[in-house]
């Protein structure tokens, strides 16, 4: 290993603040501008040229890890401001801005030329290589890092330009950098990356001072110390694969090429050649790398099916489109959909399209690129929504009496998922946070003493899975990590199941990857195999003793024996939510060793719960967005973080909107007691990357920068009336709503318009609270005062989750409250066992009083906050009663006010239990 020198130190706490790695991206388009301006009013005599020099200065080295301008068009420019031609100077970076701005560089070869070419010299003198097609071809950047890069840039770039050809199907530019670090911050900061090429024999260290980035570089594992020379381009490899798995990664050698291929790290190069003569194969190959990426299978032959001219003698009449646009009374809806959705519609599985409930073409292959993009072994494709993917999980993985352990807080999916599979819940409790009247997530420590309960009451064998929902709606994100191997510790064979209904996205981050289902899943298999891991297991086993207490394992990290880990690990998201597929897109990811022990069953899950008729254009957009994470979704996640990193900034910061509102930071959605690295929040002042990223490795729960809980309650409105206000009156609208709170959320379609938008209405909302409070005299600020109380104060307790009737407890023991649901779920289907009693009636007090004692006959769900705080056979206590009796909303599911509570009588459940 050779020894290097260490990297510099951050010059300034303010250049290693966290937003600033997102915000450079629309930081260069503000700073290009700023030198438009000053090269604009230094060309009208308004301004110095020193000030047009020092605005280029500004732009800094992030601007040689960006492919265009590029170093021919910024040394024309220097050029033009050193020879005083203020004129040019004015209009190339006008030129320039613009197109950054317009992105019109990436489809416009005449962005790339100097002002000289384009507007001195006549358009017959642009050189055909060039030039972008118009419009047409797709365009990505491939970064090249070889030594020298940067001298030999303008040489580099012509050779790659030289190899184009018009029947390339994308279009690229290069971006040279000579040193490992250096390609490390032009992958972090360079979205439009989609390849990289390695040549041998680079330098370590960055000839700039990226201090925004060293914290990063040490954060992640990058270490100089640790580069070995002769392994240096297969390090860098891995570790640029580590940031961005989907990158094509390419290495060319003039030497060794047959060890480099051999080597085992290599595997996650796409292809090594050899440099000397290889240059036409790596544009061949580079090309289709990026159309591997870019083919979706099912999309691309729904839009061949289109073109045919087929007659239907099956059912769906609205396919093809004839009985639309020969009406005279619904053509609105043809002329409002365009022709090709009725094209693209079809009942048949025939004819080129493949079956969903049997996929052996091209859904088939859409779901395993799928798999290859989210990192899992399996994907499925499911058509209604991810509601449909934790059923057809339940069903699949879970038997009539397993149990299940689970947040009571998890989508009502999964409780109807386990009524159906008989599976008994042992729910668990998540941390309150009832000041803002929601729950957090389910402490790591409350999970292992239920496992351990089990264990010790000789039932750990019933425990099938662990069920939880990682990120929550309101952002807490698990350290999935930890828990899985914690739980395998306890039980090897124990499965898990990821809701990541709102967390799709988050497999585009570097930095959210690591707590997602699959980037666990991923270290731990890569763990399991390692053989050191065996010492660490049995160091930890002679450390414990023969029969370590129960206190002893809960204070423990636990370490699972690799060789009895059966790693299991299924996760659910709503593609919908986060990503580019239409309402109900959804996706179930699999990595399970024994995945084909329960094949089959998935099978039948599939049968049992999809739709025979599934919609075409779903699936589609599934395959769509797939392709679409793989190609640009870094850099959407990037600037969906970047968005809510400006959100959190303008609404504390602004001396106004910050007296009625305020976005809660991690520090006040996760208790200190689980953040162990003593993380504070993304924004305060002397928090560093290296902070966040500890934050990230350690903490128990993290917090979803892009999930914003917005205080409404201090300006006096609850959740729901505010929604409702911003919705009706302004046009924005909100996810979920808490008692005193509104949960906003950025996602990869948000803009800084949207931004700039929010922030505009809430300083009018707040203006108008201003007003209202100085013309409403004392009454009505002591009234406003009230309010604000009653809101933020006076909240209700949150009521956790009491036992179930001994009725349906069946065998369980004493320790842990597992119960068997679906035959009190099935029991309310008597309606001589089922009885109601109403809320506000005195003998609901008496029954709590005296009993007999009130069992609850279904799901009582109320929206907010939309968890069930009754499941059936659920024993009702006066907490659950008090709760009911403070909520304010208008919609519970499963209660009519008029009737009441719907219970099962006592002596019917009795009755079931002998059955
Ligand atoms: C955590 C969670 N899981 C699952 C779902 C259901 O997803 P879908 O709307 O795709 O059916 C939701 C819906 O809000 C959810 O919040």
């Amino acid at each position: 290993m050779a020894k290097r020198p260490a990297a510099a130190a951050p010059s300034t706490v303010h250049d290693d603040r966290i937003d600033r790695l997102f915000s450079i991206p629309g930081a260069r388009t503000d700073r290009w501008r700023s030198l438009h301006a000053a090269a604009q009013a230094w060309a009208r005599g308004r301004g110095e040229r020193t000030a047009v020099e020092a605005a280029l200065e500004e732009l800094g080295a992030y601007e040689e890890f960006f492919a265009y301008p590029g170093t021919r068009l910024v040394s024309a420019l220097r050029q033009r401001i050193g020879a005083g031609e203020a004129e040019g100077a004015a209009s190339l970076s006008r030129r320039i801005s613009e197109s950054i701005l317009t992105r019109a560089y990436k489809h416009d070869g005449g962005a790339w030329e100097t002002a000289e070419q384009l507007a001195d010299a006549p358009p017959g003198l642009v050189t055909a290589t060039m030039r972008h097609e118009p419009g047409v071809r797709p365009y990505f950047e491939m970064l090249v890092v070889s030594p020298g890069a940067v001298e030999r840039a303008a040489h580099q770039e012509s050779e790659l330009r030289r190899l184009r050809r018009p029947e390339d199907a994308f279009i690229y530019e290069a971006v040279p950098v000579g040193s490992f670090e250096d390609a490390i911050v032009a992958i972090l900061l360079n979205p439009a990356i989609a390849a990289v090429t390695i040549y041998e024999g680079f330098d370590y260290s960055s000839r700039h001072q990226a201090p925004v980035l060293r914290s990063v570089l040490a954060a992640a594992g990058f270490d100089a110390a640790h580069v070995a020379d002769d392994d240096m381009s297969i390090t860098l490899a891995g570790g640029l694969k580590r940031l961005r798995p989907e990158l094509d990664i390419y290495l060319l050698s003039d030497r060794q090429v047959e060890r480099i291929a051999a080597d085992p790290r290599a595997a996650c190069v796409r292809r090594v050649l050899y440099s000397v003569e290889e240059l036409l194969e790596l544009h061949l190959s580079v090309l289709e790398g990026i159309a591997d990426r870019f083919r979706t299978p099912f999309f691309d032959n729904l839009k061949k099916y289109a073109l045919r001219p087929i007659s239907t003698f099956h059912a769906l009449p609205i396919a093809r489109g004839k009985s639309v646009f020969k009406s005279d009374w619904i053509r609105d809806m043809g002329e409002f959909y365009g022709l090709n959705i009725f094209l693209a519609e079809s009942s048949a599985t025939t004819g080129g399209l493949d079956s969903l409930l049997e996929p052996t073409g091209n859904i088939k292959e859409a779901q395993a690129m799928a798999a290859r993009a989210f990192g899992a072994d399996h994907v499925f494709f499911v058509t209604n929504g991810t509601s449909t993917s934790n059923k057809m999980a339940h069903q699949a993985l879970v038997a009539p009496g397993d149990i299940v352990l689970l947040d009571r807080n998890c989508h009502k999916s999964h409780h109807y998922g386990l009524v159906l599979a008989g599976g008994q819940p042992l729910y668990i409790d998540a941390f309150p946070m009832t000041e803002y009247s929601m729950y957090g997530a389910v402490p790591l420590a409350s999970i292992k003493k239920a496992l351990l309960d089990l264990k010790a009451e000789g039932r750990l064998d019933r425990a099938k899975m662990v069920d939880l929902t990682n990120c929550t709606f309101d952002g807490h994100i698990y350290n999935t990590r930890r828990v899985m191997e914690e739980c395998l510790a306890i039980k090897p064979d124990l499965i898990f199941l990821w809701d990541e209904a709102w967390f799709g996205f988050a497999r585009w981050s570097p930095f959210l990857r690591p707590r997602t289902a699959m980037g666990a899943a991923e270290a731990i298999e890569k763990w399991v195999a390692d053989p050191a891991s065996v010492e660490a297991w049995e160091r930890q086993q002679a450390e414990l003793g023969d029969s370590p207490s129960q206190e002893t394992l809960l204070a423990t990290r636990l370490i699972p024996d690799p060789r009895k880990v059966r790693l299991r690990v299924y996760q659910t998201n709503s593609t919908h939510k986060s990503m580019s597929a239409l309402r109900q897109g959804s996706m179930l990811l699999v990595k399970d060793v024994d995945f084909p022990a329960v094949e089959a069953q998935f099978h039948e899950a599939v049968f049992t719960h999809a739709s025979t008729s599934p919609n075409q254009q779903l699936i589609a957009s599934l395959d769509v967005a797939r392709r679409q994470m793989e190609l640009e979704g870094y850099g959407l996640v990037a600037n969906a973080i970047e968005v809510a990193l400006d959100i959190r900034r303008a609404v504390n910061a602004h001396p106004l909107i910050s007296k009625y509102f305020r976005v809660l930071g991690a520090d006040e959605m996760v208790p200190a007691e689980y953040r162990q690295s003593g993380f504070v929040d993304f924004l305060k002042p002397g928090v560093s990357w290296q902070d966040q990223v500890r934050s990230m490795q350690e903490d128990e729960f993290c917090l979803d920068p892009t999930r914003m809980t917005l205080v409404c309650g201090t300006a006096g409105y609850d959740g729901t009336q505010f929604k409702k206000l911003m919705a009706d009156e302004y046009d924005i609208q909100f996810n979920k709503t808490s008692r005193n709170s509104v949960l906003l959320q950025s996602n990869i379609n948000n803009t800084r318009s949207d931004v700039a938008q929010l922030i505009r209405v809430l300083m009018q909302i707040c203006g108008k609270i201003e007003d209202q409070l100085a013309h409403s005299g004392e009454n009505g600020r002591a009234e406003f005062a009230a309010r604000v109380k009653s809101l933020m104060k006076d909240v209700p307790d949150l009521p956790n989750f009491s036992h179930f009737h001994e009725a349906y407890r069946g065998d369980a023991g004493e320790r842990t409250p597992e119960g068997d649901m679906r035959r009190a779920f099935y029991g309310a289907y008597y309606p001589e066992g089922c009885e109601y009693v109403r809320l506000e009636d005195a003998q609901c007090d008496r029954r709590l009083k005296e009993g007999p004692e009130m069992i609850s006959a279904n799901f009582v769900i109320p929206y907010p906050p939309g968890f069930p705080i009754m499941v059936p056979g659920q024993v009702i206590t006066k907490e659950t009663i008090d709760f009911m009796r403070k909520l304010d909303v208008k919609e519970i599911h499963g209660y009519e006010r008029a009737k009441g509570l719907k219970l099962i009588r006592p002596d019917h459940a009795a009755d079931s239990h002998r059955k």
